[in-house]
């Protein structure tokens, strides 16, 4: 059922029909000034999949559009919709890093991109690529098509602790997350939710806990997007299934050592690629790319103690840029959510501002940061 370590390198198909040169004309951009490219040394980008299809396993028992097909796309799959938002952030970032870029740079290496073993994050990382480095100089090997292949890797949920979702993979966090929720100040979290609860169960015909109640809100919602309107018991209550939703998020991190298994992964390899870098032993990399969903990418600013209450939108993403001004190394963080043109520039608590110094973002987040893989299969102190 899994195989070991993937290597996708596709030329697919379906890009020869939405990348045309005509796409590509990367205008000098709005957020060109945001960038500070001359102390820019590396850039790390999060960012969530496009539009979708409601996922089959998601479906609740008594959903009136539980045999939809969504033919021919299929369930859980990116929708042209989403396929454009995904394009474009490629656009966007283009044109926000052209110059530290540099087409006529441009190697292999040049970019370090994975994504979750999906369907939808794996199109979206090529829909990134795609607009992010259209082929220029040599790379160009066929007139008509502005596209080159580039190559990303995804790992099996089961291998993937970075991005997948540890309650499939981290024993030690199933159990830390399950103890939370039955614990008094897990309880307390959804004290006043009783009666919506009971309600939800018995209009959906599925008991319904933390997760339960995402999986319930994307069904709703991608159902609506995709022409299938909420049945009318939901409609009243469509508020609060968000808010539950959103509270999975703060439950997932409700604590330092459930932050550390299920962010602390993908903190500690932004933090160790970054050393890497300043160490001048990195193959010259000069971007990572992490294609996720909303759940990581609202995680992350959790775990950063930026998050404000919301459901990350489609393509929404967040930079994380690597500065060294005059030999002083530090972190900006940036988080696009589309309401404002251009991605809002953050403030770490504790970091001293907009920028934070690397040795004091480790300071203040290394206790956060996992060992070794190891670490989750040992249940010491958990009953
Ligand atoms: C889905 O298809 C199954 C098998 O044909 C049928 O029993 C069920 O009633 C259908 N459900 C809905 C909601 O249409
Ligand atoms: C990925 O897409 C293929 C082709 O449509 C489909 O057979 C497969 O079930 C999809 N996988 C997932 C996890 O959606
Ligand atoms: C939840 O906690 C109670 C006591 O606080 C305990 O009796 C029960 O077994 C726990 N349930 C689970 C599923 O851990
Ligand atoms: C539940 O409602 C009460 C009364 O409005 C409020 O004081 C309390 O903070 C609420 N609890 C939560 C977890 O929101
Ligand atoms: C989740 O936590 C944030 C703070 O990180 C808080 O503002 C918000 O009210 C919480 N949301 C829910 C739905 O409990």
């Amino acid at each position: 059922m899994f195989e070991s370590r993937t290597f996708a390198f596709q030329a697919s198909v379906f890009l020869l029909f939405v990348v045309g040169p005509s796409c590509l004309v990367v205008g000098r951009s709005v957020n060109r000034e945001d960038v500070d490219t001359e102390s820019l040394e590396l850039v790390h980008v999060l960012f969530r999949h496009g539009d979708r299809t409601p996922d089959r396993r998601a479906l609740y028992k008594n959903d009136p559009y539980y045999n939809v097909t969504y033919f021919p796309i299929g369930n859980g799959q990116l929708t042209n919709a989403g396929k454009r938002k995904e394009y474009n952030i490629g656009k966007e970032l283009r044109s926000r890093y052209y110059e530290f870029l540099r087409d006529d740079k441009f190697t292999l290496d040049t970019v370090d991109a994975r994504c979750t073993d999906y369907n939808r994050t794996k199109m979206s990382l090529q829909l990134v690529l795609a607009s992010l480095f259209p082929p220029r100089g040599n790379y160009v090997w066929e007139n008509r098509l502005d596209w080159q292949p580039v190559p990303f890797n995804y790992w099996p949920v089961k291998e993937d602790h970075v991005l997948a979702d540890p309650l499939e993979n981290c024993p030690r966090y199933n159990k830390l997350f399950w103890n939370y929720l039955n614990s008094s100040e897990g309880r307390k979290l959804y004290e006043n939710y009783t009666e919506v609860i009971q309600y939800l169960e018995h209009h959906t015909g599925s008991p319904m806990t933390s997760k339960d109640f995402a999986d319930l809100y994307f069904t709703l919602t991608t159902e609506r997007e995709n022409g299938y309107d909420h049945p009318e018991w939901a409609k009243p209550i469509y508020h609060h299934i968000q808010d539950l939703c959103i509270k999975d998020y703060n439950v997932s991190t409700a604590t330092p050592e459930l932050k550390k298994f299920v962010v602390g992964f993908l903190v500690k390899k932004i933090i160790d690629d970054t050393y890497t870098k300043i160490k001048g032993v990195d193959k010259g990399t000069k971007i990572y790319l992490y294609s996720a969903h909303e759940f990581n990418v609202a995680i992350f600013l959790r775990y950063l103690d930026v998050f404000y209450s919301h459901v990350p939108p489609y393509g929404s993403y967040v930079i994380v840029e690597v500065h060294n001004y005059g030999g002083i190394r530090g972190l900006k963080f940036f988080y696009q959510d589309y309401t404002e043109g251009k991605p809002k520039r953050l403030s770490i608590p504790g970091c001293g501002g907009q920028f934070c110094k690397l040795t004091t973002f480790v300071r203040l987040f290394e206790h956060m940061f996992p060992e070794t893989e190891n670490d989750c299969f040992n249940l010491d102190g958990l009953f």
